[in-house]
């Protein structure tokens, strides 16, 4: 692989004797790896259905190695939302943060998503997820990625991330700062960050990092945990970037460990060689099997709270609570369709938006996130039609296979590409709604009458070949 000279001489004066070493990981093939979604399935559970060889992640035990010629994303289990194929070290951050069911959890850049799903799978339904990314393309991905998991309790953010303090001013237990970074670490995965690497990039990256982290550390309850992650090894953004930040903000490191990681932040790297931050991680491909990650855990401590001024007001909601006679299609269909272990559970926060009709997880203020470019507010369930309504794609991958009246369970693949291509499916099951699935996992939904089933799964999803 062909290097950038400036990014040569910078790690060969940083790295010394090991700098070899590193320039030889740039000449293997990239690790690759999938992380199974606990919302659906066990880990132990997927690695018997998959028809490829899989070898377990030490520091996830959700995660697995596949072989560098597999190509994951061919098989119906993906877009069934069985696993999120994620490279094995990105996996470790989530890990760090360590999510609890309950928690408010923030995902400050969340595109296009391994670690929003990772965080969405950790809390099972309970608390809630604010997954938030600044490009609008980006954000769109990241929330097609939430509802493909079956992801009910999260909220998707298109914003610069300063613009959610008015909003969620010291709301999250957990924060997770991903940051944009110079991706060094993504060299063998990704040619593009190849040709945009550049020390002026390093610098640009700098600039964003530092408003980022100050920006997490007005969304963090007092005693709770950020965790700042990198895919990317300069000093700058990493040891340096936290060493500034707990000079200036009342942070204490945590020390990270992970099994089958040994490597730690290098205070050798930093301005002012504090200690602290040999509780970092620091995770080079020379030395574990995966493309490299850097990881500090900071607890907040009690502050004294700023006076936020509130410059705007807040906005009045467009989702209003659905009153009992503007649910009656929506009723109608849940009863006829769903099992009442679901609806039932969420017969209490439903809200319109329009004709679109949501789910919207407890404890969510929908004045106080007006202002905000909301992509999605929790589980959408579908649409009012005239006189009817119409389930969506994102309730379908949410609900179990059970849940459903009528289902279509295939278990033939070329079936399954057929349905995901978007065309119908000559076979009879009862009329009317039918939840299609694959060897026992939920795709999307169609529509039945005389001996055929009617193809609702999204235009924009459909695969153009198997
Ligand atoms: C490393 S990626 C996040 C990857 C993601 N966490 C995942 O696991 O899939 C960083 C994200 O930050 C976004 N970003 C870029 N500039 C930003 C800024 N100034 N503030 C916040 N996010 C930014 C990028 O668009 C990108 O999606």
């Amino acid at each position: 692989m062909e290097l950038p000279e400036a990014f040569k001489e910078k790690m060969k004066n940083l790295m010394g004797d090991d700098y070899e070493s590193l320039l030889d990981s740039y000449d293997q093939p990239e690790s690759k790896g999938i992380r199974t979604n606990t919302l659906k399935l066990s880990p132990a559970e997927l690695a018997n259905k998959l028809p490829f060889k899989t070898q377990g992640v030490n520091w996830c035990k959700e995660g697995f190695y596949i072989d560098h010629e597999v190509r994951p994303g061919k098989n119906p289990r993906y877009y069934a939302g069985l696993y999120y194929v994620q490279e094995p070290t990105a996996m470790a951050a989530v890990e760090v943060l360590d999510p609890k069911p309950g928690d408010w959890v923030l995902d400050l850049c969340a595109a296009p998503g391994g670690k929003s799903t990772q965080i969405g799978a950790k809390l099972q339904g309970a608390g809630v997820l604010v997954a938030n990314e600044l490009v609008n393309s980006r954000a769109g991905i990241l929330s097609t990625n939430i509802e493909r998991m079956g992801i009910t309790n999260a909220i998707v953010t298109n914003e610069f991330p300063e613009r959610l303090v008015d909003s969620f001013y010291e709301s999250f237990d957990r924060i997770l700062v991903d940051a944009p970074c110079s991706g060094e670490g993504m060299f063998r995965k990704d040619p593009g960050a190849l040709a945009d690497w550049s020390l002026e990039r390093v610098d640009r990256c700098m600039g964003k990092q530092e408003k980022i982290l100050e920006t997490a550390h007005r969304l963090l309850k007092p005693g709770g945990v950020l965790v700042y992650s990198t895919c990317t090894f300069s000093p700058e953004e990493n040891e340096q970037m936290i060493e500034a930040f707990i000079n200036k903000y009342p942070y204490v490191l945590e020390t990270i460990t992970l099994p089958g990681i040994t490597e730690h932040g290098r205070v050798d790297w930093t301005r002012n060689q504090a200690e602290a931050i040999a509780k970092t991680l620091r995770i080079m491909p020379m030395t574990v099997k995966g493309e490299g990650h850097f990881i500090a855990r900071l607890i907040k401590s009690e502050g004294v709270a700023e006076v936020l001024e509130i410059k705007q007001g807040y906005a009045k909601s467009r989702l209003k609570k659905a009153t009992r006679i503007e649910l009656q299609d929506y009723t109608d269909f849940a009863k006829n369709n769903l099992e009442p272990d679901f609806y039932q559970k969420i017969e209490d926060c439903l809200y319109l938006l329009g004709e679109h009709l949501y789910a919207i997880p407890a404890g969510v203020d929908l004045e106080r996130i007006a202002n905000l470019k909301l992509l999605r507010t929790g589980l959408h369930l579908g649409t009012f039609k005239k006189n009817r309504f119409e389930p969506s794609y994102a309730l379908a991958m949410a609900l179990k296979l059970s849940q459903a009246k009528n289902i279509c369970d295939l278990a033939d693949e070329d079936l399954a590409y057929q349905y995901l291509k978007g065309e119908a499916l000559n076979l009879k099951v009862a009329k009317g709604w039918v939840l299609v699935g694959y060897d026992g996992y939920a795709l999307g939904f169609g529509k039945a009458s005389e001996g055929l089933i009617k193809n609702h799964y999204p235009k924009g999803l459909r695969i153009r070949k198997k």
